[in-house]
């Protein structure tokens, strides 16, 4: 069915499940609350639309992009604004909905950076983990699946722009090939 340069790690069902456990902790935790969530563009945009169908509570949604200062290979975890939120989120309950964790330094700049801008409260919920490439310490709140530390397109995941509406989350064996 895909190209023969991929390969399937996490198929669709088994993602579904584990957005719908993220979704019914989050309705737990925030009971009585009103949540306003944050999509890390692009790679998020999946999960996010996702993740808010299963969330049995009020829920605002925005939009940020980023981009990591580096050498473009290694993150310096110096995050640019590209494309900044449109509303205010003091005295929110923010939750940032990101795609995958790799070294993590661009996920802390950006709780850092949104932490200044008083919210009531601010979680992270990621629904891929490569916790070996870790660099730095990130409380993930919410915690999807734990990959290894292979290169991963699908599910909203690119590689040059490709391959985000693959329905699974696949390793691509052969990058460039
Ligand atoms: P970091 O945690 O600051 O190193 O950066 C994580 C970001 O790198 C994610 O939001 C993705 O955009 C990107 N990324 C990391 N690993 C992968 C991968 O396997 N496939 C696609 N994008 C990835
Ligand atoms: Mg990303």
């Amino acid at each position: 069915m895909y190209d023969k340069n991929l390969e399937v790690l996490i198929p669709r069902q088994e993602i579904d499940q584990m957005v719908r456990r993220l979704a019914d902790q989050i309705t737990e935790d925030f009971q009585g609350e009103e949540l306003f969530l944050i999509c890390v563009l692009k790679g998020a945009f999946l999960f996010l639309a996702d993740l808010v169908r299963y969330i049995n509570l009020p829920v605002d949604v925005d939009f940020m992009s980023v981009s990591s200062y580096g050498d473009g290979v290694n993150s310096t975890g110096v995050v640019r604004i590209i494309k900044d939120l449109d509303s205010d989120i003091s005295g929110k309950h923010v939750i940032i909905v990101e795609d995958i964790i790799d070294s993590g330094l661009t996920l802390n700049h950006l709780k850092e950076l949104l932490s200044t801008r008083n919210p009531a409260s601010i979680s992270i919920c990621a629904a891929f983990d490569k916790i070996s490439r870790r660099l730095t310490d990130v409380k993930v709140d919410y915690n999807g699946i734990v990959i290894p530390d292979e290169f991963v397109v699908g599910y909203g995941l690119d590689y040059a722009g490709k391959y985000r509406n693959l329905p699974d989350v696949c390793i691509l064996t052969n990058i460039g090939g």
